[in-house]
């Protein structure tokens, strides 16, 4: 049985990882991600690891690791098909035999078409001075917008009633599967009746950047939870691969994008005139999101809550953002807990003046750092200089390391030479360290112990870790399946050494080209524990800065080296013996 993407997409979107792997492993929250103990090896310390972000584990203990589906074959003792089954029973999904094509059948277009549908009777409520005087209010009185902003945004009232819009669009000619699958309607479990998912709650569609409505954010009037209700993922929306408001930002953003937290941010911004302000959609930013707005823009402006969560996410979106080469700017707001807060509080002229003294990523590491600390105390001095140069330690340019060192000495009151000092121990260290993993990595693959999945991984090393990045690569981005599915990068299976690297490449090619490319499918060629390879080579290239597409073609051009070099004879032999003298050396 042949399992489309659409329905992969669906079954992890509703067998959240983290809960489902929950019922199995103790997990504990570790940063944005969950860690326990290894189910598939004994240990005393956690190396398994549940990441939410990318619905994926990875034990780095045993190298077990994959998606929900791959995580249900190795609990539940099934094949691909049969956790698929699985997975879908536990979330109420139907797989219908004859079409699995579509999820349950329903189109993007049509979804598209049910939430313009939607989003009109939301508007409609809302203009309507009975059903949608409270609503109004709301907005007007309580979040004080005007209303060409309410009509420019498209914002609406869903009442308070049990199932008025599944009624209205049932009238329209839309099925109860199609709302169910589109996030409009649930159906109670007591009585199977379908009612409305949105209720007593203003409403913010969300459009895409060719216009349509793709889904939906309601947030309650009052202070119940939760806060805002938003869609879930559709055949025609991702959360993770859209931003609010990129509809109108995109005709204002050439120079720069300013990031917020939150809808209402968005709303105040654009209605102060700050027209390329975007938000994501109540989930921390992701890596599709950050090269969404690299598309779009050269700056990135973050503009988070003041709140301890909200520096926390600035941190992360720092690092994802400079990542995929944005320019990356931090504000401050003194007074205010958000950008709508502080246009309220202080005005939009203040607002602009303080997006112009954005401070660097350094600035930001570097006052925070400071303001964790008792400078006073010698401990605490130390501590701040430590982690300062732990963070100046990691940046590859040594003109920026010498800047930020002159920068962190003037106001630890320190010695540049003292610090540089410290900043080259920790980079020697860390160099050192690399390389003892490099070579021993090699040792081992080389004499082919512990490799039981790329069985000829030793045959030619260098080849092994360039087809390794290419294939990560390949797994973590869209965009380099495009280029080679389009030619632009010249790679065919031929070109790869080990056998099993070249039906990964294969394979992934192969969904790629009918458009159906998506991780979870790859579980249907692969056994779980080449799963767990293939998300180990992904999550390497994910620990690492430089994965832009200069990265995926000197690998792939490498790669492509190593071939012809094997071809015209020499190649192997030689870098065996390379290895050799050099195992020799290190006894
Ligand atoms: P905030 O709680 O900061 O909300 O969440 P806000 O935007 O400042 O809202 P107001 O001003 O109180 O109305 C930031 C964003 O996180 C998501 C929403 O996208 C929200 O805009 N969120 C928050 C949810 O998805 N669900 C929630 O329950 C809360
Ligand atoms: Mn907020």
């Amino acid at each position: 049985m042949r399992f489309s993407k659409d329905l992969v997409e669906d079954i992890r979107s509703r067998n959240d990882i983290v809960e489902f792997i929950g019922t199995y492993v103790n997990l504990k929250r570790a940063g944005s991600n969950f860690g326990g103990l290894c189910p598939y090896h004994s240990e005393k310390t956690p190396s398994f690891t549940v990441f939410p972000a990318t619905q994926s584990f990875y034990c780095f203990g045993c190298g077990a690791g994959g998606d929900v589906i791959t995580f249900a074959m190795r609990s539940e003792n099934l094949d691909y098909a049969g956790a698929v089954e699985f997975l879908a029973k536990r979330a109420g999904i139907t797989i219908k035999a004859d079409d699995e094509g579509e999820r349950g059948g329903v189109s993007r277009r049509r979804i598209f078409d049910m939430n313009l549908s939607a989003a009109k009777y939301f508007r409609a409520c809302l203009f309507d001075e009975r059903i949608g005087k409270e609503g109004m209010s709301y907005l007007v009185n309580d979040r004080k917008l005007p209303m060409s902003v309410i009509k420019h945004f498209g914002l609406g009232f869903a009442p308070n009633g049990f199932g008025g819009l599944t009624e209205h669009l049932k009238k329209l000619g839309f099925t109860e599967q199609e709302l169910i699958v589109g996030f409009l309607c649930g159906k109670s479990q007591k009585t199977g009746r379908a009612y409305d998912y949105f209720r007593n709650r203003v409403i913010f569609p969300i459009i895409n950047t060719s216009g349509d409505v793709i889904a939906f954010g309601g947030r309650v009037m009052d202070d119940s939870k939760p806060k805002y209700l938003n869609s879930s993922d559709t055949p025609g929306f991702k959360k993770s691969k859209n931003l609010f408001a990129l509809n109108y930002a995109k005709n204002h953003c050439s120079e720069r994008l300013i990031l917020c937290e939150g809808y209402m941010d968005v709303i105040a911004l654009h209605s102060a005139g700050f027209e390329n302000a975007v938000a994501t959609l109540g989930t921390a930013l992701t890596q599709e999101q950050a090269r969404l707005m690299a598309k779009h823009t050269k700056q990135v402006i973050i503009s988070y809550d003041s709140d301890e969560a909200g520096q926390a996410a600035t941190r992360k979106a720092v690092r994802m953002l400079s990542e995929v080469g944005l320019d990356v700017k931090i504000i401050r707001m003194e007074g205010a807990k958000d950008p709508d807060e502080y246009i309220k509080k202080f005005g939009k002229e203040s607002f602009a003046r303080v997006l112009d003294s954005g401070r660097t990523g350094f600035e930001f590491k570097l006052e925070t750092t400071l303001a964790k600390y008792n400078l006073a105390s010698p401990e605490d001095k130390i501590k701040a200089s430590g982690e300062m140069c732990e963070y100046i330690s990691d940046i590859f340019s040594g003109v920026e390391r010498e800047v930020y060192i002159a920068s962190v000495a003037k106001r630890l009151g320190l010695s540049e030479s003292g610090l540089k000092n410290d900043v080259e121990i920790l980079r020697k260290r860390k160099l050192k360290q690399q390389a003892t993993k490099n070579s021993n990595d090699a040792r081992m693959s080389a004499m082919g112990i512990g490799d039981n999945i790329n069985r000829d991984a030793a045959k030619n090393i260098r080849a092994k870790s360039a087809e390794e990045a290419v294939i990560g690569l390949l797994l973590m981005f869209d965009e380099y399946r495009e280029l080679v599915v389009k030619g632009t990068v010249r790679l065919k299976k031929e070109d790869f050494f080990s056998e099993f690297h070249s039906r990964v490449f294969e394979r992934i090619i192969g969904l790629a080209e009918s458009g159906e490319y998506d991780f979870s499918l790859l579980g249907q060629f692969f056994t779980p524990d080449e799963m767990g390879r293939l998300q180990g080579l992904e999550q390497k290239r994910r620990a690492l800065t430089e994965n832009g597409r200069e990265v995926f073609t000197q690998c792939v051009k490498a790669l492509k080296s190593e071939k012809s070099l094997a071809q015209s004879g020499d190649g192997i032999d030689e870098i065996m013996m390379l290895l050799e003298r050099k195992r020799q050396q290190n006894k």
